[in-house]
């Protein structure tokens, strides 16, 4: 298979990238901890694609001002989130809505400590990422877990599980969606039916919508707020352009509420956390170029995922045929089910680090419905992808011989 990109590549997504100078914890930390210099990552949830132009030069206006005082947002910030939300999904938002936080784990931490007491039950939805249920915890409550089923190859809500495991103390959903690592958007029925189950049983909803930009063609997504104005009340929305803009380091995210009570829980939980006057004013300069100015660069962006999905896909289907792959409605993740290959995740680590000298994510660290799955980052230079894969199936190759040959 040659490794061709489908798209023109205007914004130079197959470009590799220059790695000099960089520091991340998708590549160098994992280089650092292996020791290898060889090895290809494909693990943390971030892109290889350089920033869209409209943030890069945000960025250097403010780099270029050379003060970097705490940040106040102007009246162009809101309009910029305000206008996004509404043009993308519709969702219409009020500027009073919306505060911020320097990421969505650190705005979880606040309202869960004020608007549920230690001892009380909250649920998430494994397989998830790991910090859902570490979140929950370190706050004392009690993670409550629903995990997702999987049905002819696509994960659903587990709604049977929900009935018979809710209880008086279960006070509050983690929503993941778009979800990772399974690749899920939603339909406006499934968060229907979820906000209804919620709204019966008095359990609040946090959705964690950091992926919101990432959507293939053909999907809608709905924010969770977005399903009706009971939904709107009962639930907080976290959302960033952390994932959807590839500004990961940049430490700025969105908290959305319009319930007043809601917006005031959080407001009192940042203080009592003096996190009150955080806030990156990178982060925020990036965010209103995002959410402002990038649609065409994100659209490019998820063209290319979806490009680099069929093309793993069809690499699996001729050359590593004993594994499956859930087809994602978003995101930048291929779900790749393993089981057949019968290796604990310690020996798989070492074939697929030692040998095919490949960092992934590995679905035991996930949670229930994770072991016996690997996470694969799909946004990356097509060349990238395909070297990669290759060393997975030679390596994999050397434990299941029969299986087929790269390029035969
Ligand atoms: C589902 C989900 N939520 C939140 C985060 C954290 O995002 P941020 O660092 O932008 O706050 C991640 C990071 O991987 C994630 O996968």
């Amino acid at each position: 298979m040659t490794p061709a990109s489908s798209t023109a590549d205007e914004f130079g997504f197959d470009v590799p990238l220059d790695r000099a100078g960089l520091s991340t914890a998708k590549w160098e930390m994992e280089i650092a901890r292996t020791q290898d210099p060889t090895l290809l990552c494909f693990g943390t949830a971030e892109m290889d694609y350089r920033a869209a132009p409209p943030i890069r030069a945000a960025l250097e206006r403010v780099a270029g001002a050379g003060h970097f005082g705490y940040p106040f947002k102007r009246a162009s910030y809101y309009e910029a989130v305000v206008g996004y939300f509404d043009r993308h999904f519709g969702w219409k938002i009020e500027k009073d809505w919306i505060a911020s936080n320097v990421g969505i784990y650190p705005s979880m931490q606040p309202l869960i400590e004020e608007l549920t007491e230690p001892g009380d039950e909250i649920l998430y939805q494994p397989p998830v990422h790991h910090i859902f249920p570490e979140v929950i915890q370190a706050a004392g409550r009690v993670a409550l877990a629903n995990p997702l089923v999987e049905r002819r190859g696509r994960y659903e809500i587990d709604f049977d599980d929900l009935s018979w495991k809710v209880t008086e103390r279960t006070r509050m959903l983690l929503l993941c969606s778009p979800h990772n690592p399974v690749g899920r958007v939603w339909t406006r029925a499934e968060l229907d039916r979820l906000s209804a189950f919620c709204l019966e049983r008095g359990i609040l909803v946090l959705s964690d919508e950091v992926y919101c930009g990432l959507i293939f063609d053909g999907v809608a997504f709905t924010p969770f707020a977005n399903v009706s104005a009971a939904a709107s009340r009962n639930s907080v929305t976290l959302t960033s352009a952390s994932k959807s803009f590839n500004v990961t380091g940049l430490k700025h995210s969105l908290v959305i509420a319009e319930d007043e009570g809601l917006r005031g829980a959080y407001m009192r939980g940042l203080k009592r956390n003096n996190l009150y006057f955080g806030g990156c004013v990178f982060g925020q300069a990036a965010a209103e170029a995002a959410f402002r100015d990038c649609d065409a660069w994100t659209k490019a962006a998820v063209r290319h995922i979806e490009g680099n999905f069929r093309y793993l896909e069809q690499f699996l289907r001729i050359h590593l045929p004993e594994l499956s792959v859930t087809s994602p409605e978003g995101t930048y993740f291929a779900w790749i089910n393993v089981k057949s290959l019968d290796l604990a995740t310690e020996q798989l680590r070492d074939v697929l680090e030692k040998e095919a000298h490949v960092a992934v994510t590995y679905g035991a660290f996930l949670g229930e419905g994770g072991d016996g799955h690997i996470r694969l980052n799909l946004a990356t230079a097509r060349s990238n992808l395909s070297e990669g894969l290759c060393r997975i199936a030679a390596a994999i190759r050397t434990h299941i011989p029969h299986s087929n040959q790269p390029g035969s």
